[in-house]
């Protein structure tokens, strides 16, 4: 018996460092995507640089200039802007080729899904910003627009570039500083060809649920009882306690 204790033992050990080997082999997995399209009629391109999910820059097609996502990327490394025009070149020529080819066939239009979240955790009057993520569309094209109670807002706004995914769709991010109060609304507006009309995400200050509240004052309501049936019996059982010991004084003489 005690003997078949160790093999076991031993598969156990086996077993645990070769999952500790598979999970190290996907943690040190990472993927860097080089993007770029061409879209007609109202020519745009685009050409960026993905990591994991995350855009470590694009190149400005009318500045001609690379734009790192964070400014600090641009310390350690460069990029040649001038590399992404030749390959935009590239594409629009491909491009023509296709339209002739498919004989103007029209790309389908999946329509976007929107979300609308704020940056961290809400506090009335501390600054915070809004996020409006814009995923699983094509073409790359779409018309965003803040409002707040209802009207345009364009002060301190800012945007990502389009962002790949994996099925060939595309993510976008607008942002929106905001001071968080108890009068404003905010919608994110979305137009894109996949959409009959536009597509508006609402977002607004909601005071805390008062739920953990209720549960506190029914746990604070039930301590008390207890406690007050406690003082109670208790009385009762002192009562009960001196009436028995004065019973038994009064028969000791006797
Ligand atoms: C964006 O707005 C412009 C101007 O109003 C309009 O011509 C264009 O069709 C809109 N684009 C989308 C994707 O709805």
């Amino acid at each position: 018996m005690a003997l078949s204790g160790v093999p076991m033992l031993g598969f156990f050990i086996t077993a645990l460092l070769m999952r500790l080997q598979e999970s190290e082999a996907i943690k040190e997995e990472h993927v860097i995507i080089q993007a770029e399209f061409y879209l007609t009629p109202d020519p745009t391109g685009e050409y960026m640089f993905d990591f994991d999910g995350d855009e470590i820059f694009h190149v400005d097609m009318e500045k001609k200039e690379t734009v790192w996502r964070l400014e600090e990327f641009g310390r350690f490394a460069t990029f040649e802007a001038q590399g992404a025009l030749a390959n935009i070149a590239v594409d629009k020529a491909n491009l023509e080729i296709m339209i002739k080819r498919s004989n103007h066939t029209p790309d389908t239009s999946v329509p976007p899904e929107v979300t609308v979240l704020p940056n961290k955790p809400v506090e009335l009057g501390e600054p915070n910003i809004l996020i409006c993520f814009i995923d699983k569309f094509s073409p790359p094209v779409v018309n965003v627009t803040w409002l707040q109670n209802g009207k345009p807002v364009t002060v301190g706004v800012s945007e990502t570039v389009f962002l790949p995914r994996e099925d060939q769709l595309f993510r976008k991010f607008h942002y929106l500083p905001f001071l968080p109060s108890t009068e404003d609304v905010y919608d994110c507006k979305v137009e894109h060809w996949g959409l009959d009309e536009p597509l508006l995400k609402h977002w607004e200050f909601e005071a805390p649920t008062p739920l953990p509240e209720t549960t506190e004052n029914v746990v604070c309501a039930l301590g008390l009882v207890v406690g007050l049936v406690g003082i109670i019996v208790g009385t009762i059982f002192i009562i009960k306690g001196v009436r028995k010991g004065n019973v038994v004084e009064h028969r000791g003489p006797l």
